[in-house]
């Protein structure tokens, strides 16, 4: 029956953890996919997800279904850490949400609502570049993928005066996907004042904003900095819809937990965004996992262990800011006379380092550093063990 199917490629992010994994050399290290390392190059479980572990197993739970949207503990948690306590569609009560299979998940759920709801498009237009999963799933979820102006190679900065071009020039009421926080790959936000600007031309133009937050408190090390953005768009009086993901903040890669919700007009509305997303939701997958929901539920819901959390998203976040800082002065310090500053500049997990495909590839065959093609670095698996042998090979292969 499958003789016609073609083999297809690897996947860009995944695929370079399989190649990193056939490497047999000691030295390998891999910078592929965005997942946090510690100081001794080993996944971390946060001491506050371990605390919650242990009394889930104590509690001995039942293992039945969640309701289709999710643990209601949980998804009230994740709006009030996305978008405020004080946040007005918040408390009156008229924010759509729905607990997803983590980021991915939630972008997915917000391809197919905005393909069957949204009335004035069934486009959306993604900064170039962007984090490479974005395409595929809004093209999956039946929407013409396009793109606006972000990254601009000669300045290795924003393309904001392309940007501001493109969201001008972009029919009235088009969907706009930004990214919350933290820009994957490029590690380049707008500073506040540029997303105020984007805020108001995307007011003035009607556009609808679909924000991506896969890094609130990763970026800066605070929750509410993070959280900049959606949070002035909400002000403005924008109807945002936010993804969410526990993947990154709270180490929960495994667990798939995360969260879509749509900032309505009124609690009437919300009821009946909420009974849509049930519609969509239950032939999907028909409800979520519930162990990663009860896991940042109670993170989020219990004062001291959240206290906890917040300074553990700090203590990762100041660990990749001190390695940005270390391979930087390493790279000068071998006699590198590239501009590298960049490296402390760009914020989050990643940084796009401006290396070519060649240079890439280059790192992976004679130096056994792995990386995507693009040039991006996941800076969160960089550690005082490794970050002398990755300046070296990136000083070899620029010189
Ligand atoms: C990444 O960009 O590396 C992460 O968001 C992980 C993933 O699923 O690609």
């Amino acid at each position: 029956a499958w003789s016609q199917v073609k083999a297809g490629p690897p996947d860009a992010i995944l695929g370079v953890t399989e190649a990193f994994k056939a490497d047999k050399s000691p030295v390998k290290i891999n910078l592929g996919v965005g997942a946090y390392r510690d100081a001794e190059g080993k996944p971390y479980v946060l001491p506050s997800v371990r605390t919650v572990d242990e009394q889930i197993v104590q509690a001995k739970n039942d293992k039945e279904y969640l309701p289709i949207t999710g643990f209601p503990e949980f998804t009230k948690q994740a709006a009030i850490l996305a978008y405020g306590k004080d946040s007005k569609p918040l408390q009156d009560g008229r924010i759509a949400i729905t607990q997803s299979i983590s980021g991915t998940g939630a972008l997915r759920i917000a391809g197919a609502f905005l393909e069957r709801h949204y009335p004035h498009s069934k486009a959306i237009y993604l900064p170039s570049p962007t984090w490479g999963n974005h395409i595929p799933i809004f093209k999956d979820s039946g929407l013409e993928v396009k793109t606006y102006s972000y990254y601009d190679k000669n300045t290795v900065g924003l393309d904001f005066e392309g940007l501001k071009k493109d969201m001008e020039a972009a029919p009235p009421k088009s969907v706009f996907l930004l990214h919350a926080c933290a820009h994957n790959p490029t590690g380049i936000d707008p500073t506040k004042e540029q997303w105020k600007e984007i805020s108001q031309i995307m007011k003035e133009k009607e556009h609808f904003p679909l924000f991506d937050s896969a890094y609130q408190g990763f970026a800066t090390g605070s929750v509410d900095a993070d959280a900049f953005a959606p949070r002035h768009f909400v002000e403005q009086g924008h109807q945002i819809a936010l993804c969410q993901s526990f993947a990154k903040n709270m180490g929960l890669y495994g667990e798939r937990i995360g969260a879509f919700s749509v900032v309505c007009e009124s609690a009437e509305e919300k009821a009946r965004v909420d009974s849509q997303i049930k519609i969509l939701v239950r032939p999907l997958y028909s409800n979520p996992p519930v162990h990663g929901a009860r896991i940042a539920g109670t993170i989020l819901s219990d004062p001291a262990l959240y206290e906890q959390w917040l300074k553990e998203v700090k203590g990762m976040a100041d660990r990749i800011i001190t390695m940005r800082t270390t391979l930087y002065d390493l790279l000068n310090e071998l006699g590198s006379k590239k501009e590298w500053g960049h490296i402390k500049s760009q914020i989050g997990m990643f940084c796009y380092t401006g290396l070519t495909a060649d240079q890439v590839a280059k790192l992976a065959s004679e130096h056994h550093v792995y990386l995507t093609k693009d040039g991006r670095i996941s800076v969160a698996g960089v550690t005082p063990g490794n970050v002398r042998h990755l300046a070296e090979s990136i000083h070899a292969v620029t010189k």
